[in-house]
Order: structure tokens, then sequence, then C-alpha cells
């Protein structure tokens, strides 16, 4: 099943809010739609935000009906600000939206419709080179895991939150390709559940052995030495490999430290952000209060409880053992070895 598909004029998404308990398709017909999905989380996951911000310009450009190049650029402006305005931590919404507004940047001369066409081509370029990346991290990635590896993973890097196959989880099913006999365990992932609602889902609809496990029991199973090695995504990686992810992956990388287990962190190079030196710089996403006190219509906490809910933590480089990306892998140190990566990506000619 698709996270993302554009066609015939409209994006349509799994909803992520909706899994497991059921397969709902929603169809976003404008960038309004799509900001809106993006916000609420019915798409998520750093790379899949992106990609779905890529299209939703294209939706803003379908939407326009006039023949002035300048007034379609105006509302691509303005769809570009919406959809930037949504999530503030994955860096790959801002990656994308960039690249895309380097078409119109450089588009002198160009008709409406040349220019529409040059922004949906772009972004099925984006999805495409997703999907490429991240095949590429799985490849690379898979030769870390040894034989038999019980693996602990956060949140979900799954094929759910890229365009396909997933970057942590994709280092997962390469390995499990590649017939490794691997164990995963998922923690759940408070407060959204992404690790019970989404990985285990991913995970059992692909045969790879996964067990659940709440957030609280990953140290438990470091300390019975159950565990060999720990992976997660990145929602963004500074230039010195300090690492943003989902609330939880630094307590995961504190623990890896005392127990001496591996921890990676996987993510295409379009994760990492070079404009920024150090973790410190990241803006950390503050959720709705109610994420915690309510699931659904349960109440779970006293209405009056105060409430913190920050969605992302970030853990320091020196906590993490390799950062696997589709330019390479990189081990400490980063601030150099980061750059060599950049520079492959840029011979690449994909960061542009
Ligand atoms: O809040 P979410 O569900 O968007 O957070 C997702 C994560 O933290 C993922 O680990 C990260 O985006 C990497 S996805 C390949």
């Amino acid at each position: 099943m698709k996270t993302i598909e554009y066609k015939n004029g409209c994006l349509y998404l799994l909803d992520q809010t909706a899994l497991p308990v059921e397969k709902r398709i929603i169809t976003c017909k404008t960038y309004q739609d799509t900001a809106k999905a993006i916000k609420e989380m019915q798409v998520r996951g750093a790379p899949a935000i992106g990609v779905s911000a890529a299209f939703g310009l294209v939706l803003a450009a379908n939407e326009y009906q006039g023949s002035d190049s300048n007034a379609l650029i105006e509302r691509l402006e303005i769809a570009k600000e919406t959809l930037g305005n949504t999530r503030p931590t994955a860096v790959n919404l801002f990656w994308a939206l960039q690249r895309m507004a380097k078409l119109w940047d450089n588009a002198k001369g160009l008709s409406v419709l040349e220019l529409s066409t040059t922004i949906e081509e772009e972004a099925h370029a984006i999805a495409r080179d997703d999907l490429a990346r991240n095949k590429t991290i799985g490849l690379l990635g898979q030769q870390l895991i040894p034989q038999g590896a019980r693996i602990l993973t956060h949140c979900n890097a799954g094929a759910l939150a890229t365009f396909g196959y997933g970057t942590a989880l994709g280092v997962i099913r390469a390995a499990h390709e590649q017939g490794k006999e691997i164990e995963v365990f998922a923690d759940e992932t408070r407060p959204l559940l992404q690790g019970a609602r989404l990985t285990a889902w991913e995970l059992l609809e692909d045969k790879i052995p996964v067990t659940l496990i709440t957030d609280s029991t990953a140290g438990y199973l470091m300390q019975q030495q159950r565990i060999d090695l720990i992976i997660v995504g990145a929602d963004r990686i500074a230039a010195n490999g300090d690492t943003a992810n989902k609330i939880g992956t630094y307590s995961l990388a504190v623990l890896a430290g005392h127990h001496q287990i591996p921890f990676y962190v996987a993510a295409p190079f379009s994760t990492v952000d070079m404009n920024i030196s150090s973790g410190k710089e990241i803006i950390i996403e503050e959720r709705e209060h109610d994420e915690i006190r309510r699931w659904g219509n349960i109440q779970l906490a006293p209405e009056a409880v105060k409430v913190y809910n920050p969605a992302f933590d970030v853990t320091p480089n020196h906590l993490i053992t390799a950062i696997i990306t589709d330019c390479g892998i990189a081990r400490p140190p980063y601030l150099e070895n980061i750059v060599d990566l950049a520079s492959k990506n840029d011979e690449k000619g994909e960061n542009k």
C-alpha cells in the first residue's frame, strides 16, 4: 500500500491517524488540505512530510487558472509559506520546499503551463529520489547488522514515514531480505504511539519478527543483554552530527552508551542540515497538551493538569556510533566526516 500517491490532480495519503485499525485514504485537492494533513499528522515522518509538501505546491499550481506566470509565482510563495508553517523540526520539509522554489526562482520567461509542468515533474523527482536514497541506506546499513541481531527501534522510520521502504526500517528490511534472522523490539512511542500503531503494523505486514514494548521497558531489556543494537531515524541532523528525532531517542542513546550497545541513526542526506553547526539550533516542535491528557474520547489525566509535550529531542553526536546515509556511513569525528558525505551528495546533484 502506498503512503503517498499523486494522480489525476489529487494527492492521496494513507491516513496514519487511522492505522492500524483502518486503511483509510484521504484526498488532498488543495495545498491547504495538504498543510492540514501534515499538521494533523495524517502524513508524518520527515521524508514523507517533504514529499507531501512538494505535491502540495503542485496542487497550488493546478489551482491557478490564469496566464500570468508572476501571479502563479505569488500564489506558490503563499502556498510555500503555509506548508512551511506546519511542523518546524523536520528539515526535509524545508529542503523540499526550497528545492521546488528554485524552479520558480529560475523560471524567467516560462509560461504558466511550462512552470506548472516543471513543478509537477520536480515533485515526482523528489519522491523517486527519496525511495532511491532509502534503498541505498538499506543496502549500506544492513552491513552493520549481524546475523540474528536483536534490534531496538523507536517511533516509525519506515515506509510510512517516507515515500517508501523507510530509513531505520529500511536497514531492518534489507537485513531481513538478506536472511539475517533478525528480531525487532519496537518502542510503543508515547504519546502518539507511532511504534505501536505504525512500526508494529509495517513489520507484521512484511513478516519481520517484532515484539512491542512500552517505552520504559527498553532500559530493562538492555540491562538483560537482550538488545544488540539500536537504530532510529532522524528529523534533522546538524553538521556536527547532533540528531533531532522523536522524543525519547536521547534517553535510548544514553542507555545504549551505558550498556555499550551500538546506537545508529539512519537518514537520507536531505535530513542533514549543513546550515546549522550543532543541535542547539534545532527548533523543537511542541504539540497539543491533549495528546498526553487524552486518547480520543478517553481522558487519561486530570483535565486541569499542566502538560509539557515536546515532539522531539536532540541526541548529541558523542552518543551516536554511526550515521547511515545514502551518501555513505559517517562515524566520529562527525564534523569532518559529514563534510565528506556532503560533497558526495553535491556530486550527485540532488541537494541543489
Ligand atoms: O512526529 P513524527 O511521527 O513525524 O516523528 C517521526 C520521527 O521522529 C521519525 O523517526 C523521523 O521523522 C524519521 S522518519 C524516516
